[in-house]
């Protein structure tokens, strides 16, 4: 499946102003102590969580940026510290964990992955006693203004679509990082899972209009409901955005999961609480 540079140019500050202030702070905290780290960030796209991330971290930082999209690749900006790699994340995940590591990122990539590949990501995860900061996945919840009756059919249906095979097998989609927080949890990992929602207002025109023009492609291809029902649907969540009383949220999940030794010295520093995995 690829994904066009566009489009992750209009999620991204959607997705900077949705992501779990406090994940975000606890995933630095995780690093803390440390004069110079290293991160591999999977999935990168064009370098959106190294733009998220990177301003909290110390100075001395060291990204190691993986895709399977050379386009994307291409438009990661250029920095001596920042080493960016093409690589098939089904044949080649373990390469990209290889050597020295202090924290594994990713965002926007658990709910396109299978059950199989995300037991193997968080194996070698664990077995290497990394942390891990996986934000953005999509969980199902979209709440859209103002109601139609036809919503929660097309909603039931992208969710279907979000099942479906992206690269890496049938994909757990809206039940990725719950998926995850139970494994880590079940290998040790103190997981916390928080809502990190898109949240778009009547003037975020062009993103709702992708958001919604995507779904109903999707809610489309999977035949579970009739095109004529989709296409009314469209133009009548189209005539609200033109009229310029269309809000969408979106729900997504950060998760940080850290191994438990990790965790209590992190603690013992920082003095914060932690909430468990919902
Ligand atoms: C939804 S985008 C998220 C990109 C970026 N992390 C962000 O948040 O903007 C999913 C990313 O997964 C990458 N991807 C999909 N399948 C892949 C695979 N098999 N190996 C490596 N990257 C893959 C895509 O190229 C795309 O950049």
């Amino acid at each position: 499946m690829s994904f066009s540079a566009e489009w992750l140019a209009l999620r991204e500050p959607f997705d900077r102003q949705a992501r779990h202030a406090g994940v975000l702070q606890r995933a630095v905290a995780a690093l803390s102590g440390r004069p110079a780290v290293t991160i591999v960030d999977l999935a990168c796209g064009t370098g959106s969580t190294l733009r998220a991330l990177g301003p909290h971290l110390p100075v001395h930082q060291t990204w190691r940026l993986f895709d399977n999209d050379l386009s994307l690749l291409a438009r990661v900006p250029p920095a001596a510290n920042v080493h960016v790699r093409p690589l098939d994340l089904v044949a080649e995940l373990e390469a990209a964990l290889d050597g020295p590591v202090d924290l594994v990122t990713t965002s926007a990539l658990l709910d396109l992955v299978s059950a199989d590949w995300l037991e193997r990501l968080v194996a070698e995860v664990a077995t290497r006693r990394l942390p891990l900061y996986a934000s953005l996945s999509y969980d199902g919840r979209v709440e859209l203004a103002p109601a139609d009756p036809r919503d929660a059919a097309v909603i039931a249906a992208v969710n279907a679509h979000q099942r479906r095979d992206k690269g890496f097998g049938p994909a757990l989609g809206p039940m990725a990082a719950q998926t995850a927080a139970d494994h880590l949890e079940e290998l040790g990992y103190a997981v916390e899972l928080e809502d990190a929602d898109w949240v778009m207002r009547e003037t975020d025109q062009a993103m709702q209009e992708a958001l919604l023009a995507g779904w109903a492609i999707a809610a489309s291809e999977t035949g579970e409901m009739p095109a004529e029902a989709v296409a009314e649907w469209l133009l009548s969540r189209r005539a609200a955005l033109t009229a310029k009383r269309s809000r969408i949220r979106v729900g997504h999940l950060d998760l940080l999961a850290a191994p438990a030794a990790a965790r209590r010295a992190d603690r013992s520093q920082s003095n914060s609480t932690s909430s468990p995995s919902r």
